[in-house]
């Protein structure tokens, strides 16, 4: 990825990497190594320009989100990195095309990789919030047990909800959906 991010970025995913290698450090190596790939994908498009993000979802045969496009733009460098991933940098697992694609709102679909990701992009040390958050805490409970990563997932959603909600941001139906399905509530039509 060193070509496409520098600097602070780079750093920044570098620390994503080594975040989800201790969530997933008790998994079988196929599974470590799938996550670390979809650690090392996830922000490869995150400092193109808006025109570059576009051309590369509409490059591998997509359209680009319509709700992220009109409301929140940002978003379509998941999409990118996903979709690049899959046509350009050969990346043939599902799971890790369906962790990168969503890696800023959440999905339901997501299994554990989709949720390692989640917890380890908003949780790593060099995030300015992390202290404020407890996110060494929430790192270390998830790399404690595997069966704790769905808590601890649902739990950086809501912290996520709650910035958005201060901040006063529009939220993404995939984030409403992803907290309904992990809530228990069942899924709206
Ligand atoms: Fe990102
Ligand atoms: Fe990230």
């Amino acid at each position: 990825m060193e070509p496409r991010l520098s600097g602070k970025r780079l750093g920044h995913v570098a620390s994503v990497a080594e975040t989800i290698g201790r969530i997933a450090r008790s998994w079988d190596a196929e599974d470590r190594d799938a996550a670390l790939r979809a650690a090392w994908l996830h922000d490869a498009w995150r400092s193109e320009s808006p025109a570059a993000v576009r051309a590369a979802i509409l490059a591998a045969g997509e359209e680009p989100d319509p709700w992220a496009a009109r409301h929140a733009p940002v978003l379509l460098h998941a999409q990118a990195a996903a979709a690049w991933g899959r046509v350009e940098a050969g990346e043939l697992d599902p799971r890790v095309i369906l962790a990168v694609r969503h890696h800023p709102t959440g999905h339901p679909s997501w299994d554990d990789l989709g949720r390692a990701l989640y917890v380890a992009d908003f949780c790593e040390p060099h995030r300015p919030f992390a202290a404020s958050v407890g996110a060494e805490r929430l790192v270390t409970r998830a790399a404690d047990s595997s069966a704790a990563l769905p808590a601890v997932a649902f739990e950086v959603l809501a912290l996520r909800l709650a910035r958005s909600v201060r901040d006063g941001r529009p939220v993404h139906p995939d984030t409403w959906r992803t907290w309904n399905a992990w809530a228990g509530a069942p899924e709206s039509p």
